[in-house]
């Protein structure tokens, strides 16, 4: 089983969004997926309420006690899953830590303003720390300007922080999926604007399964 964990010690940087999102892509492309819920804001305890069961499903384990953490990992991967993706609260937090310890891969969903950018270096000197493989992603940027972007791609280059090169941007119908226990990559009759959200997910998506050697449509149980 792989793992792969989304931590950003501060709140709204989008780490619930891309857990859904890059939980359902792996589903789409039949990887048996499971997100593990470590935020005790139940976020997406939430969401897979709304879904009326359907895949991917989604455990929670909020408990600090590292044990807890590993025994959910452990349960998840004997259970027969090819994926795990596990969202963290917004803040430092042992829960964060032990479950990005875990993981073969770590995502930081950064929003490209200053106050995100301050945030950062706290999250990776702690990946660092543990030597956890991870990646920024660069979260909620805005359409109609490349600035903020590319301040933000130029502040991380300096701070030798490995970026995603690619980016999500901001699009309604991300908030109004999570109220419809969806997401983007599930909506019927998107525009072509928001088609365009979808293919960042799916791009997203892509770059993690190479990045954990897994092969397209091929899942591995082991
Ligand atoms: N690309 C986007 N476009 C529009 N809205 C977005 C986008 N990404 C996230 N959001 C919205 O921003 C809010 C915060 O996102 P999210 O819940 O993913 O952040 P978080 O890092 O998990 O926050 P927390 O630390 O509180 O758990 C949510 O309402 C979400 O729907
Ligand atoms: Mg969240």
């Amino acid at each position: 089983m792989k793992k792969v964990g989304v931590v950003m010690a501060k709140g709204g940087a989008g780490k619930s969004t891309l857990v859904r999102h890059l939980a359902v892509a792996a589903h789409q492309e039949d990887f048996a997926t499971v997100v593990l819920d470590t935020d005790p804001q139940g976020t997406l305890q939430d969401w897979a309420e709304r879904r009326n069961g359907q895949e991917p499903h989604v455990v929670t384990e909020y408990s600090t006690n590292p044990d807890r953490i590993a025994k959910a990992f452990e349960r998840i991967e004997a259970a027969g899953a090819d994926l795990l993706v596990v969202d963290t609260q917004g803040q430092h937090s042992p829960i964060a830590t032990n479950a990005a310890m875990r993981c073969d891969l770590v995502l930081i969903p950064m929003k490209p303003t200053p106050e995100d950018l301050k945030a950062v270096p706290a999250t990776i000197d702690m990946l660092r720390l543990h030597k956890i493989p991870h990646h920024v992603v660069l979260s909620q940027c805005p359409w109609n300007t490349p600035r903020p972007k590319a301040e933000a791609y130029s502040l991380l280059n300096k701070l030798k922080v490995p970026v995603w090169m690619g980016a999500i941007h901001l699009k309604d119908a991300i908030p109004s999926s999570w109220i419809a226990g969806e997401t983007v990559l599930e909506l019927e009759g998107l525009s072509r604007a928001e088609e365009k959200s979808v293919e960042e997910f799916r791009s997203l998506w892509t770059w993690v399964r190479r990045e954990l050697g897994l092969k397209a449509s091929q899942p591995v149980s082991q």
